[in-house]
C-alpha cells in the first residue's frame, strides 16, 4: 500500500508517545517524538544557564539556538529512537521534571519553532511517519492523512506523569506534577505562536476511561483503512 502520514496531537501525558511509538513499530514507519526536540533545546539552554527558576534570557537563547545540534539515533537494545545532542545521549535528562518546568516557555518562542518545524517536515518528507506532538496536524503537517487528537482528564493525565516518574526514581510529589501539566497546557494553549487546538479534521480519542491497549487497537484499524 501507500505510505501516509500521521499526526498524533494532544496534552501533556495523554499517552500519545505510547500510542504512536506502538502504530509506528506496527507499520514499519519512523517515529518521531517532537517534544524531545523542544525538551532538548530546553536542557541545552538550562545548561547554559539561559533559563533557569528566575532567570529566562530570549536574546542569549536566540543567539545561542544555531548551535543547538539534535539527533535522534537508534538505540539498539530498545529499538526506540533516543534524542542526541551532539555526541551525549539526553534521552533520559530531558524527562526530568526540571526540564518539564521550563519547556512551555521556551517551545513559545517562535524562532524555536521554526528551527525544530524545518526540521521536523524533513523528517517527515518522504511519508511514512507517525509524529507526536502540539501542532503536528495544524503547523507541521497539515495535509496528514490521519490525524489524532488525544485527551483525557487533567487527574489521569497528572496521576500516569507522577507514576512514570516515580518509576524512573525521580522524587516529586504528586501536587508538583499536577501543577506542572496544567501549566503547560495553559501555556501551549495559549501561546501566539502554533497554540495546541484540535485539528478540525482530527479525530478525538478521550481516554480517560480506556485503556491504551484498546486506543491503540482502534487507531491501528483507522489507519490500516488509509494505507
Ligand atoms: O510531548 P512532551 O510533553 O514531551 O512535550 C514537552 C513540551 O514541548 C510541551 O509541553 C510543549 O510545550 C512543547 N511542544 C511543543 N510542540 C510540539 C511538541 C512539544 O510546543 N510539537
Amino acid at each position: 500500500g501507500k505510505k501516509i502520514t500521521i499526526a498524533i496531537d494532544g496534552h501533556s501525558s495523554t499517552g500519545k508517545s505510547t500510542v504512536a511509538k506502538r502504530l509506528a513499530k506496527e507499520l514499519g514507519y519512523i517515529y518521531v517524538d517532537t517534544g524531545a526536540m523542544y525538551r532538548a533545546v530546553t536542557l541545552y539552554m538550562m545548561r547554559k544557564m539561559f533559563v533557569s527558576e528566575n532567570n529566562f534570557n530570549e536574546e542569549a537563547i536566540l543567539r545561542h539556538l544555531p548551535f543547538v545540534d539534535l539527533e535522534f539515533k537508534l538505540n539498539e537494545t530498545t529499538g526506540n529512537a533516543d534524542m542526541y545532542m551532539e555526541t551525549e545521549n539526553v534521552e533520559e535528562e530531558i524527562r526530568y521534571m526540571e526540564v518539564s518546568k521550563h519547556v512551555s516557555r521556551v517551545s513559545a518562542i517562535p524562532d524555536v519553532r521554526r528551527k525544530l518545524v524545518e526540521q521536523q517536515q524533513e523528517m517527515g518528507k518522504e511519508k511514512g511517519v507517525v509524529m507526536d506532538g502540539r501542532d503536528i496536524g495544524t503547523v507541521v503537517f497539515p495535509d496528514a492523512e490521519l490525524k489524532i487528537f488525544m485527551t483525557a482528564s487533567t487527574e489521569k493525565r497528572a496521576q500516569r506523569r507522577y507514576e512514570e516518574l516515580k518509576a524512573r526514581g525521580e522524587d516529586v510529589e504528586y501536587e508538583e506534577v499536577e501543577k506542572n501539566v496544567k501549566e503547560r497546557d495553559y501555556m501551549d494553549s495559549t501561546r501566539k505562536d502554533s497554540p495546541l487546538v484540535r485539528a478540525e479534521d482530527a479525530i478525538e480519542f478521550d481516554n480517560s476511561e480506556m485503556d491504551l491497549e484498546e486506543q491503540f487497537e482502534k487507531i491501528l484499524k483507522i489507519a490500516k483503512d488509509k494505507i
